[in-house]
This record gives structure tokens, sequence and C-alpha cells, in this order.
């Protein structure tokens, strides 16, 4: 999607080997154009997908998410990283271990809101390692969901998570695939698609 790596060319920062900071668009500031471009951009590869909801984990992921689920007209669920006062029980969760982090999460969603009837957008900010969406794909199997597919908005693809998770046979679309961070400079792979 060229108006995204556009932008990371323009704006990111590239703060080592392994780390990109777009904290003025998607991670901090938010740029509503973009996003409202980027939910587009999804409905437009996820059409005929017959998705019902999409999930995603908060927080950066809401907003990317909702855009694209404005564009889907379906709801959007967000996972939570800490228990609320109102999400208690009757709960779906899930380990997710952050390798940038070095931390564990335990992430949730109330059982209320994806059941055995719905197909699945799994949805993301970010794909390094992959443990959000393995996290994201443990819960919708304990809810017995269909999984339509994964959008990711940039992908680290110099990282395993996107090869583990296509190997294990889902769909995943993101729209910036990164190659390669150095030297503050960014290369995107080629191909952004692969199935
Ligand atoms: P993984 O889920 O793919 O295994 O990712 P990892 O544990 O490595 O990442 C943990 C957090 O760091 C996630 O955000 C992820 O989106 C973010 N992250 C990973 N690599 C980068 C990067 O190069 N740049 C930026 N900006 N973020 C990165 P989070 O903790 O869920 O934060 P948030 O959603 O609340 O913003």
């Amino acid at each position: 999607m060229d108006v995204l790596k556009q932008k990371i060319l323009s704006e990111g920062k590239v703060l080592s080997d392994t780390v990109l900071k777009v904290d003025s668009f998607l991670n901090h500031q938010i740029d509503p154009v973009l996003m409202q471009e980027i939910g587009k951009e999804f409905a437009q590869r996820f059409k005929g997908f017959d998705i019902t909801k999409i999930l995603t984990l908060e927080s950066s992921g809401i907003a990317p998410a909702v855009m694209t689920g404005l564009t889907l007209g379906v709801p959007v669920v967000f996972a939570r990283k800490r228990k609320s006062l109102t999400l208690t029980d009757h709960l779906y969760s899930a380990e997710v271990y952050s390798f940038t982090k070095k931390e564990s999460n335990e992430i949730s969603i109330s059982q209320d809101f994806i059941s055995s009837e719905d197909t699945v957008l799994i949805m993301d900010d970010f794909l390094a390692n992959g443990q959000a969406v393995f996290g994201m794909i443990d819960i919708l199997n304990q809810a017995k969901a269909r999984i339509a597919g994964i959008g990711i908005v940039i992908e680290k693809g110099f990282q395993e998570g996107g090869k583990k998770i296509r190997q294990q046979g889902y769909h995943v679309e993101t729209l910036a695939n990164i190659a390669k961070l150095s030297d503050g400079n960014v290369t995107f792979k080629k191909e952004e698609t692969c199935i």
C-alpha cells in the first residue's frame, strides 16, 4: 500500500535494526485519514470472506480495526491486556509473551461477543514474532469461531511471526512488509501479499 509506505519513509524512525517507531500516525498520535484508507484497503482485500466480526488487541490495533469494521459493516472486538472492572468472568483468555518487552500478558475477551457462528478477521498494527496473533487464534479456537484471515498494517518480515502463521495455513494480508531496518533506512519487501 503505497500511501502507507510513503508515510513510513517520511515519518518513521528506525530506532535499531529491529525496531521502527511510528508514533506520529499509528502508535501514539493517529492519522484518521490514513486509518480510513487502511480500513478501505483491508475491506477490499477481505471482500467475499463472509466476515462477521473483527478481533484485535488493545491499544494500537483498535484504530485500523475500527476503520476496517466501518467499511465492512461489522463489529470490532478488542482483546484486553488487563482485567477491567466490568470484564471479570465468562471470558476466553490466552497467554501472550512479548519477546520485545520480555513480559507476558494474559489477553481476554468476553464470551458474549464471539461465538461459533462467527467468521472472524484478526487484525493488528505490527507483526513481529506473532505472539499476539497466536494468542488471538487461541481465543477464537476456544470460541470455536471460524478464522477468515489475518490483516496486519506493518509486518517485520525479517522476524519469524509471518512465516510461522502462513505455515499454519492462515491467509495473511500485510499492507507494508519490511525486509530490513538498517542505518536508519527502511527497505520494503517486494511482494505485499502472501497467502
Ligand atoms: P508479536 O506479538 O508479533 O510477537 O510482537 P512483540 O511481542 O515483539 O511486540 C510487542 C509489542 O511491541 C506490540 O505492541 C507490537 O505491536 C510492538 N512492536 C513490535 N515490534 C515493533 C516495532 O518495530 N515498532 C513498534 N512501534 N512496535 C513494535 P503492544 O505492546 O501491543 O503495544 P500497543 O498495541 O499497546 O501499542
